[in-house]
């Protein structure tokens, strides 16, 4: 029997390059995500890098109209759908980010599956916490940094507030600040009074908290980013961060093969 073609071979990477490294930018509405991810693809194609940009959610695959009707209300649909949804949306990538990174290729990602987590649980459905959200991105490709831009609930109100769709309110957006907090530490405990997740540690103080959990990969993977200096103030942190973790992705110090989210 032959062995079936991958939907995407690679090339191989250019010589003295590993693999390229994936780099995911998070943040709340109003941080400032959409133009740093910008900012960073054409810093790293300046300096004649082979970059590719995706954006989650993929609003042009069927699974993104779908997507794109819940998120500006002209359907409805179950927590557990959706989010499902989200998730199948960063599959139909995969092979792609994959095929990408191993050709050498830097993958810069505006939100991933960190969104797809933190958003998801920010609801307090009991039946879908963090670790049952997690499940279905088990096996997607890990990313290689992920950068959270920080911006409290003032900071984004004072850069014209949230605009109409369905998650951009102040209390989601307040408990997904909190939950990125808490993955940034690896830590997430559930509340005393039984109301569901909270981050353990900043930006909230700590409190008394049942159950923790931990995320180790996440706790890895994710950097804090303050996101309320100017758009180049910022860019300049991100690419020194990038800058330091793209290099050594590209010497083999990460690995020569694209790691999974285990
Ligand atoms: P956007 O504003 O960056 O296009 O993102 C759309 C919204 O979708 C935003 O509120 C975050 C949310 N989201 C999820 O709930 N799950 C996901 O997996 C992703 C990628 C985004």
């Amino acid at each position: 029997m032959s062995t079936p073609s991958p939907p995407f071979p690679s090339p191989a990477p250019p010589p003295g390059i590993t693999r390229g490294a994936l780099i995911v930018l998070e943040g709340l509405d109003r941080a400032g995500k959409t133009t740093q991810v910008s900012l960073l693809s054409s810093r790293l194609t300046s300096l004649s890098r082979a970059t590719k940009t995706l954006t989650f959610p993929d609003r042009t695959t069927p699974i993104g109209g779908l997507i794109n009707s819940y998120l500006t209300s002209q359907t409805t649909m179950s927590d557990h759908a959706i989010h499902l949804l989200f998730s199948a949306n960063r599959w139909e990538a995969a092979a792609k980010i994959t095929s990408l990174l191993a050709a050498g290729t830097t993958v810069v990602c505006d939100r991933y599956y960190y969104s797809g987590i933190v958003y998801s649980a920010a609801k307090r459905n009991p039946g879908l916490d963090l670790a049952w959200a997690r499940a279905p991105e088990v096996g997607l490709p890990r990313p290689d940094l992920v950068l959270f831009l920080d911006l409290d609930e003032e900071q984004a109100k004072q850069r014209g507030g949230w605009g109409v769709e369905v998650y951009e309110r102040g209390e989601m957006q307040k408990r997904v600040r909190e939950l990125f907090w808490g993955l940034s530490m690896g830590k997430i405990g559930t509340e005393a009074g039984g109301e569901g997740e909270v981050a353990v540690g900043p930006p909230t103080p700590e409190r008394v908290t049942g159950l923790e959990r931990r995320f180790r990969e996440e706790e890895e993977d994710l950097h804090v980013i303050d996101a309320s200096p100017s758009v180049e103030e910022v860019a300049e942190e991100v690419w020194r961060v990038v800058k330091a973790r793209v290099e050594a992705v590209e010497r083999g110090e990460v690995g020569a093969v694209v790691r999974r989210v285990s």
